[in-house]
C-alpha cells in the first residue's frame, strides 16, 4: 500500500472532510492521530475507525489555534505513533459578512482558525520531519481562496494565505525531503456551510460545470495521493483542485 504504516496527524478530523481523509488513510494501512476541538464527535470517529484496530487510531481533543495546545498535539502524536510522517491540516471555520459590517474580531477569528492554525501545526511538526529526513504536509485550502466570493473577504484571504504559505514552505522544506502541498476543494456536502445565507447556497451546485457539489470521500483521494509514494513523490508546492470545475488553472 502506498501509505501503509505511515503515521499521520489529521486536524479537523471530526468534520466531514477530515473524517473522510482519516478513514481513507486508515483503510490504506496508515496509523492516524486525529485532532478536533469537538470532543464528542472526535470520540465517536475514533471509536468507529479504531474498532478492531486500536493501535491504528489515536487522537486528542484540542483547539489548534492555541500555541500550547498544538505543542501538546505534536508531543502526544509523537508519543502515540513514534513519529510523524504526514500532517493534514483540515480544521477550518467560515462565516458570511459584507466587508463594511465585519468587525476586526470576526476577521481575526477566521484568520486564526484557517491560517494561524496551519502555521502553528506546520511549525510544530517541521523539526520532527526534518530529523527524519522525510515528511508530507497537506494543507486544506479552498477554491474561494483562488476565485474569491462576495461576503467572504476574510475566508478568501485566509485560504489564499494558506496557498501562499504552502508554496513558501514547500520551497523551504523540499531540500529536507519534506513535501508540502495543498488541496483546495470546491463545494463539499458537509455541515461546514450550514450557517450561510440561503441566497449564497441556492444555485451554488447548478453554477458548477459538473452541476453538483462533492461528497467528502471525493476530496480524500487528493490527500491520499499527496501522502503516498511513489505516486505523490514529485508534487511540491502544488494546489490540487477537486472542485467540480469551479476553478480551472
Ligand atoms: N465543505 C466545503 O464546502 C469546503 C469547501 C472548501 C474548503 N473546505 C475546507 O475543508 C476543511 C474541512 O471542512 P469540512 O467541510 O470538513 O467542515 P466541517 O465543519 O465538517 O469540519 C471542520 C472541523 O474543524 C474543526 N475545527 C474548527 N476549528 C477548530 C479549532 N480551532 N481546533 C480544532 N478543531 C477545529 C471543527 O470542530 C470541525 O469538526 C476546512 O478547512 C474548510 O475550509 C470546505
Amino acid at each position: 500500500m502506498q501509505i501503509e504504516n505511515k503515521r499521520a496527524v489529521i486536524t479537523g478530523a471530526a468534520g466531514g472532510i477530515g473524517q473522510a481523509i482519516a478513514a481513507l488513510y486508515a483503510s490504506a494501512g496508515a496509523r492516524v492521530f486525529l485532532v478536533d476541538r469537538d470532543a464528542a464527535r472526535l470520540e465517536s470517529v475514533i471509536a468507529e475507525l479504531g474498532a478492531g484496530h486500536t493501535d491504528q487510531v489515536h487522537g486528542i481533543a484540542l483547539d489548534v489555534t492555541r500555541e500550547e495546545a498544538v505543542a501538546r498535539m505534536v508531543d502526544e502524536a509523537e508519543g502515540a505513533l513514534g513519529g510523524i510522517d504526514v500532517l493534514v491540516t483540515c480544521s477550518g471555520a467560515i462565516t458570511e459578512r459584507e466587508l463594511e459590517d465585519m468587525s476586526l474580531a470576526e476577521w481575526r477569528e477566521i484568520m486564526g482558525a484557517n491560517l494561524d492554525a496551519v502555521f502553528l501545526a506546520c511549525r510544530a511538526v517541521f523539526p520532527i520531519m526534518k530529523r527524519q529526513g522525510s515528511g508530507r504536509i497537506i494543507t486544506v485550502s479552498s477554491q474561494i481562496g483562488q476565485r474569491g466570493a462576495p461576503r467572504f473577504t476574510h475566508y478568501a484571504a485566509s485560504k489564499a494565505g494558506v496557498i501562499g504559505f504552502t508554496k513558501a514552505l514547500a520551497r523551504e522544506a523540499a531540500p529536507h525531503g519534506i513535501l508540502v502541498n495543498s488541496v483546495a476543494p470546491g463545494p463539499v456536502l458537509t455541515s461546514f456551510n450550514r450557517d450561510l445565507r440561503a441566497e449564497t447556497l441556492d444555485g451554488t451546485e447548478a453554477a458548477l460545470p459538473l452541476g453538483r457539489a462533492a461528497q467528502p470521500e471525493e476530496i480524500a483521494g487528493a490527500a491520499l495521493l499527496l501522502a503516498s509514494s511513489p505516486h505523490g513523490d514529485v508534487f511540491v508546492g502544488q494546489t490540487l483542485g477537486p472542485n467540480s470545475g469551479d476553478v480551472m488553472l
